[in-house]
């Protein structure tokens, strides 16, 4: 994972816009963004899941980057006093701290086209149906039907029962998470059968990451987090953790790991990798 993070951290420098102007205010506050000290989860994802497929790792790469555009832009606009109201965010200060909040709104909306200019560049892949599928799908997974809607649900908060938080998180994180998968989906064109246990176990596994950073909110140490603590109920926000409890929750991301688990395997010994990091990821502290 460690290995991955420095690949895309790498790529995503050479693949960021730079500026001489006066905008390389914004140029620098996304690098601050989408460069920072972030585990790049998202696109570990999306490189392993391409493990299991005959392609090429280059198109993989650059779309992953892209998806990390996308979940630095989500944080920088989720931080925003408008929003959570965060100072902290992987350990140093929010973007709107360490500039304003008028860079961050800007940082936030150019890291999201950045996203589409990298994914519809003739180098991401050499048939323009695969680039403009590519797009369409992280559109859809940003927007409205996807981690925008979501945030809005998470804002106006869900009605007390389970079913409107799983669908709140479906939409705010799991669909990026899902998205990952969907990049060597599409670029290996997957059968039906592949396509299902991949996206079933980005399903499981997003949603179980999202009740972990919701334990961790709870229970997390903020030092070792890089973003602040014990916010969640305080703001009003409805999740699994306000709703059933700690110990409930935390049986949720166990069943949930063995189910995401399960899902891999068709593809055998070859998603050994995949199937370790589901404990790895959800064990996490930070
Ligand atoms: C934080 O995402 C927001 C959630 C969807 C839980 P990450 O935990 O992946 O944050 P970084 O990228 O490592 O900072
Ligand atoms: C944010 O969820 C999910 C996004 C789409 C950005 P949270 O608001 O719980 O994420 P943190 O705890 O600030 O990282
Ligand atoms: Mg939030
Ligand atoms: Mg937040
Ligand atoms: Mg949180």
């Amino acid at each position: 994972m460690a290995e991955t993070a420095d690949l895309v951290t790498v790529a995503l420098d050479e693949l960021l816009p730079r500026a001489d102007g006066p905008e390389s205010r914004l140029t620098e506050a996304m690098r601050y963004a989408a460069l920072g000290p972030g585990k790049r989860l998202r696109p570990f994802f999306a490189l392993e899941a391409a493990n299991l497929f005959d392609i090429e790792e280059r198109p993989v790469l650059r779309a992953a980057c892209a998806l990390e555009c996308v979940h630095a832009y989500s944080l920088v606009h989720d931080d925003l006093p408008c929003m959570d109201d965060d100072d902290m965010r992987r350990g140093r200060p929010t973007v709107h701290r360490a500039y304003d909040e008028a860079t961050a709104v800007l940082a936030g909306d150019a890291l999201q086209t950045a996203a589409f200019d990298i994914l519809l560049h003739p180098d991401t892949h050499e048939n323009p149906a695969v680039r403009c599928e590519l797009a369409a799908r992280l559109s859809l997974a940003s927007g409205a039907r996807g981690m925008a809607g979501g945030q809005m649900i998470d804002l106006l908060g869900v009605r007390d029962d389970l079913g409107g938080v799983a669908r709140m998180q479906r939409l705010k994180t799991g669909a990026l998470f899902t998205y990952a998968f969907e990049i060597p989906l599409i670029i290996a064109d997957a059968r039906e059968a592949h396509r299902q246990a991949l996206i079933s176990f980005a399903h499981d596994i997003g949603l179980a990451y999202q009740i972990v950073d919701d334990l961790l909110d709870v229970e997390g140490d903020e030092d070792i987090l890089g973003k602040a603590a014990g916010k969640d109920a305080g703001q009003g926000k409805t999740n699994f953790v306000t709703l059933l409890g700690v110990e409930a929750a935390r049986h949720r991301v166990a069943h949930l790991a063995d189910q995401a688990r399960a899902h891999l395997d068709p593809f055998g010994s070859d998603a050994e990798i995949l199937k370790a990091s589901v404990d790895f990821v959800l064990k996490r502290r930070s």
